[in-house]
């Protein structure tokens, strides 16, 4: 793999609090209360052939993200469109990773904060796969982490502080040489990955965890429909961690990781067969716009 060039050395423009700033010059105080008290929302999006997949989807989420964390963006969903989209134009990229973040600032610090000031940011790079060896089949392991109750943190919000126990757990499947854990939540159930949600397939059905405290994935919601479109039937139900060894196949998805196949889930093993097999190429087609998309019957 290639030296990373570290996020802060790179080229280009960053869309900040309405105007385009250097890349080097977007920076922010270290005395910001979202840095401290994780009072930050984000987005994580792609575009595909210089159209950004279900751009409005993902603007819409991180309002309601802001929202969750009791503030309001100082941006209407046009407007963070257009910014977007401008600074795709001005990046001069097809492929890309579109990251949108919006964090209380520096105008008050202390848990309350709501002169704190309210800041946006748009910031675009280049982007590969997020797995390395993606379509062989992903090695993952089970988290020590769970995904928190619902009255113990806005779970439905894509909040920087709800990735502290993501960061963890990746690390750690990284260290034992899997590429990344799935987390159960707090009832022991089987929930998502820390930055992907999860299918299994069995007799030609895909089985994938209730979405009742699972981030509101906008991938999930598009293999959904690819999978009606296919007429595939989908069970959204509780699944218990002693039944994954009863699925043939599994894959994980998300913007990042689009649709990945998974090889084993620590000792318990899959074959990607016909089912992963046509919805990565469903999705692949309809990110490229090669696949017309109607509603499902
Ligand atoms: C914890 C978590 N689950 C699932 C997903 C997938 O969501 P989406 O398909 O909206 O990218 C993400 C990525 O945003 C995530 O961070």
């Amino acid at each position: 793999m290639g030296e990373i060039i570290p996020y802060d050395k790179r080229q280009g423009v960053i869309w900040m609090n309405g105007e385009f700033v250097d890349w080097a010059d977007a920076n922010i105080h270290v005395l910001t209360h979202g840095l401290h008290y994780g009072s930050c929302v984000f987005e994580g999006e792609r575009a595909y052939d210089g159209a950004i997949f279900k751009s409005r989807e993902h603007s819409e989420r991180l309002q309601r993200s802001a929202e969750m964390l009791g503030f309001e963006l100082p941006y209407t969903v046009d407007e963070i469109e257009a910014a977007k989209h401008e600074t795709l134009k001005r990046m001069g990229l097809d492929n890309a990773y579109v990251r949108a973040v919006a964090w209380r600032g520096s105008g008050q610090m202390g848990v309350a904060a709501k002169k704190a000031g309210i800041n946006v940011a748009i910031a675009i790079w280049e982007w590969g796969d997020y797995f390395a060896d993606k379509m062989k089949g992903i090695r993952i392991t089970i988290s020590d982490w769970k995904r928190p109750q619902p009255d113990s943190a806005p779970v439905k919000a894509k909040a920087a502080g709800l990735y502290m126990i993501c960061t963890l757990s990746k690390h750690a499947a990284e260290a034992q040489g899997y590429a990344d854990a799935l987390m159960y939540d707090y009832k022991g159930r089987v929930a998502e990955l820390t930055g992907a949600h999860i299918f299994f397939v069995k007799d030609g059905e895909l089985h994938t965890p209730t979405n009742d405290i699972l981030l509101d994935g906008i991938t999930r919601a598009t293999v959904l429909d690819l999978a009606a479109r296919r007429k595939i039937k989908v069970r959204q139900r509780d699944i218990m961690p002693e039944e994954m060894k009863d699925f043939t196949e599994c894959f994980v998805v998300g913007t990042a990781a689009e649709v990945t196949p998974v090889r084993e889930i620590k000792g318990i093993e899959f074959t990607p067969g016909d089912v992963t097999r046509a919805l990565v190429e469903d999705y692949d087609k309809l990110v490229r716009r090669q696949l017309v998309t109607e509603p499902a019957e």
